[in-house]
């Protein structure tokens, strides 16, 4: 078989940058060389990296594709969806099956599967969203862990009358996840008081998109993961992985429970690093609507920002995802207008992550090494994918960008690649750029032109975290 060898290039791995030339062939990474020592192959493909770093491909563990939510759906396909994410270096997503309130768990996963099977750039798996914990959905859970490869099941404690589960449920759907070695996922807000500072807000006249940020205070996000852990704890310490973790406040209770030496996990997105919420949601007008998600964007005047790079750093915050979950400003927003309330919950980003987290690299709030390992190689490991992902080591997957620190890119929605009229990030200037996507051996993304097909992603049986305490 004739391969593809990255010659040049210097690769970030878990334990730092080295030069290496990393040879693959067919679908997985056979070797990696030191510069210059691979064998001599006249019929292999050629890609120098001179003066670029060779990473693995994104991970990205959180993302919405197709999702029903607030009478819509969400804007990008996994046709569109995933194609965006390769066009941002991103070679694996992690999508959420939905089982609705009422529903047979089987019979969500099912829908979700028929919506990605031969849909999919990249590779996928998903997680399974309970949207309610009963005897038959405990037994799904098995099942699912056993021969569905779905070893993560989200819970909200948010969304009364939606996806809500009160703290029995996720007491007994922890129990069972402690047992069959499942990992936990919180969508942590305090769902039933948030409600009444919807309708007290509401009943004032306050209908501005500004006023989804003031009724989800960070309180409500700290309490509710305060209670997870705690949840969590008494479920003999099941694994437990806070998702779109925002606020500060949150950010502590995980820190404690971490210096504790819990099970305990958190993810942030790039949203909560960049935009805030006065300058995005609190736009004027209806405009901030395109911001509105959940949990929501933080004050710039607190110092949330700052602690959670920090938190990156030490690892309080393990993973960094998207959430992306787009809607078009246009009918899709706009079923909210005179009601903040109505406006359907979600930011698209899945293309941005490795550019977006990489200016993290830039402004020396992480190292080359971390950059990696919180896009690419934790959730890898956390959700049981590894090493076939998130890392450049012979028999892993061939799934490898080529990433150019002297390229520029502005974000925008008239070159972003995503079902979206609009961009979260408009006009944000990127030092750095992807420059060449590989997905299992394919050349999918070479400059900005583009290779892969639809199709070409394949479903991911994942096994149980490999990222336990
Ligand atoms: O606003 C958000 N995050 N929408 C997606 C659903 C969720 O809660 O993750
Ligand atoms: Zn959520
Ligand atoms: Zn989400
Ligand atoms: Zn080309």
């Amino acid at each position: 078989m004739t391969g593809l060898l990255i010659k040049g290039g210097t690769v970030i791995g878990p334990s730092g940058a080295t030069f290496a030339d990393v040879l693959v062939e067919g679908e997985t990474i056979a070797a990696l060389f030191a510069p210059g020592r691979a064998p001599e192959d006249t019929a292999r493909r050629e890609i120098d990296a001179t003066g670029k770093y060779v990473i693995p491909g994104g991970v990205d563990v959180h993302t919405h594709m197709q999702l029903p939510f607030g009478g819509t759906s969400a804007s990008d396909t996994f046709d569109t969806g995933t194609r965006a994410a390769a066009f941002g270096g991103t070679t694996t997503i992690v999508d959420f099956a939905v089982q609705r309130t009422g529903e047979v768990v089987a019979d969500g996963l099912a829908a979700w599967h028929a919506k990605a099977d031969g849909e999919c750039h990249i590779d996928y798996g998903f997680h399974m969203i309970l949207g309610g914990v009963d005897d038959a959905a405990l037994a799904a859970m098995d099942q699912l862990v056993e021969t569905e490869g779905i070893t993560s099941f989200k819970l909200f404690m948010a969304y009364p009358g939606v996806f809500y589960s009160d703290d029995g449920q996720i007491l007994r759907a922890m129990q069972r996840a402690r047992d069959n070695g499942a990992t936990i996922m919180m969508h942590a807000e305090n769902g039933i008081a948030i409600d009444v500072l919807i309708q007290q807000a509401l009943a004032r006249g306050e209908t501005d998109p500004i006023y989804h940020g003031l009724t989800r205070p960070p309180a409500l996000e700290a309490e509710a993961v305060h209670r997870a852990i705690r949840l969590a704890e008494v479920a003999r310490d099941c694994p437990l992985y806070i998702v779109h973790l925002s606020a500060s406040e949150a950010l502590e209770q995980v820190a404690a429970a971490r210096d504790a030496g819990r099970n305990v996990f958190a993810e942030t997105c790039p949203q909560y690093l960049y935009l805030t919420l006065e300058d995005q949601l609190g736009a004027p007008g209806f405009e901030g609507a395109k911001w509105v998600c959940s949990t929501p964007l933080r004050s710039k005047f607190e110092p949330h920002g700052r602690d959670l790079w920090r938190g990156l750093r030490t690892n309080d915050l393990a993973v960094v995802s998207t959430d992306h979950c787009p809607f078009c400003f246009k009918d899709q927003k706009e079923l909210g207008v005179g009601d903040f309330s109505k406006i359907p919950n979600g930011i698209g980003g899945v293309e941005h992550r490795m550019d977006l987290i990489y200016q993290g690299v830039v402004d020396g709030q992480l190292s080359l090494r971390r950059w990696v390992e919180t896009v690419a190689t934790t959730p890898a490991r956390m959700f049981g994918l590894y090493p076939r992902k998130g890392v450049l080591a012979p028999g892993s997957d061939a799934d490898i960008v080529v990433y150019d620190p002297a390229g520029h890119t502005t974000i925008g929605v008239e070159t972003h690649h995503m079902n979206m009229d609009h961009s979260a990030y408009e006009g944000t200037r990127i030092d750095g750029r992807v420059d060449t996507v590989i997905s299992r051996g394919s050349v999918i993304v070479d400059g900005a032109g583009y290779h892969g097909r639809k199709g070409h992603g394949r479903y991911l049986r994942r096994g149980l975290s490999q990222y336990l305490m």
